[in-house]
């Protein structure tokens, strides 16, 4: 397939959201940057689109998709039930980096649902993603736009390597903003739970709720565990190297680091305080510890770069496990599964 590649920007942005609703409501896949990482979409009341897109992703069906939604009005012809909980975060955080999971209506398909009663659904907060919805009417699927297991997406470049001539159109929308996936929010219980860590944190739905907000016990186990065993569970997000996690202050971390016999196809991946002292050649500076919005746009690309200059082992840190940290900790440990 000849894939579509443009550049998004003011002078052609009314003929570009026009060529992508069309590809979409004729069946077709577009890749569009949202406010968290690039998705790759289809509509998701189209089965063939909506096995498109697995097969493009190499992604095992029994995965379901989100449903993206131009305005929170439209939620009722997918979410059975609403509760009052969920009708508040609806309210405070859409468009924004929150998907919830809802009792789903008969509208949505099984196919897209990996077989559950339930829906994820989110409103995205990016002008180009929510210009392709409004245009073309329609409730959009989108995953990440990434080959299933690889890091997801946060430029055009890391796109074209995996999907160009498997999708119609591609669109370049500039550096994702938040850089890791939306807060995945199981809303069907009485009380929500977090299923995925995202940018929108425990702490800020409990500020807006007043109420306690649970964590999955799976994600529980992972930040328990994670100091004897990183990620034993299965690997995501990952590298093609080994990538092994160095726990500790800067300070620790350097001494441990500067204490192996480190060789050339290796590479040392933190913060700038973590990397001072450092005297290993090979460093990947995600930026200031004090700025974890820096660091969560970079974590995704600094793995595709390692990938790129052919980077056989990685070492690297985790952060604050509290707020925004809980989620990029959540993203390398399941990059550093065990193989
Ligand atoms: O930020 C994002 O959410 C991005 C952008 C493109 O919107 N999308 C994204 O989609 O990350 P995907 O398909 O890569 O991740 C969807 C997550 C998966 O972990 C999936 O298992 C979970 O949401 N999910 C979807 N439907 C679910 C359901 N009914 N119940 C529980 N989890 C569900
Ligand atoms: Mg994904």
């Amino acid at each position: 397939m000849n894939t579509i590649k443009v550049e998004y920007n003011t002078s052609n942005k009314k003929e570009i959201l026009e060529t992508a609703s069309s590809i979409i409501s004729n069946g077709g896949l577009v890749v569009f940057p949202t406010e968290t990482v690039y998705g790759i979409g289809g509509n998701a009341l189209n089965g063939e689109a909506i096995a498109n897109i697995y097969k493009a992703k190499g992604r095992p069906s029994d995965n379901p998709l989100i449903i993206h939604l131009y305005d929170k009005n439209q939620v009722t012809e997918y979410a059975s039930e609403i509760s009052d909980y969920a009708q508040k975060l609806m309210d405070y955080f859409w468009p924004g980096p929150l998907t919830m999971v809802f009792k789903k209506t008969d509208k949505v398909k099984r196919y897209l649902t990996g077989g559950l009663d339930t829906v994820a659904i989110r409103v995205p907060a990016n002008e180009i993603v929510l210009g392709i919805l409004e245009h073309s009417k329609l409730p959009i699927c989108a995953p990440s736009a990434n080959t299933s297991g690889r890091p997801s997406s946060t430029t055009f470049d890391h796109v074209v390597e995996d999907l160009d001539g498997k999708v119609e159109m591609i669109i370049n929308g500039g550096k994702s903003v938040i850089g890791i996936e939306s807060t995945v929010l199981d809303v069907t219980t009485e009380q929500p739970v977090i299923l995925r860590p995202g940018k929108i944190t425990k702490e800020d739905l409990e500020t807006v709720l007043g109420i306690k907000v649970r964590v999955t016990d799976s994600l529980k186990k992972e930040i328990k565990d994670a100091p004897k065993a990183p990620g034993m569970k299965y690997k995501h997000y990952a590298p093609k190297g080994e990538l092994e996690i160095v726990r500790g202050n800067a300070s620790e971390f350097q001494n441990t680091l500067n204490n192996i016999n480190l060789s050339d196809d290796t590479c040392i991946i933190a913060s700038t305080e973590y990397l001072s002292n450092i005297n290993h050649k090979n460093v990947y500076n995600l930026g200031s510890i004090t700025n974890l919005d820096e660091i969560s746009q970079n974590v995704f690309a600094a793995f595709r770069y390692m990938d790129e200059v052919n980077i056989k082992k990685m070492y690297i840190q985790l952060f604050d496990n509290k707020g925004f940290g809980v989620a990029i900790n959540n993203r390398i440990l399941k990059a550093s599964s065990k193989k």
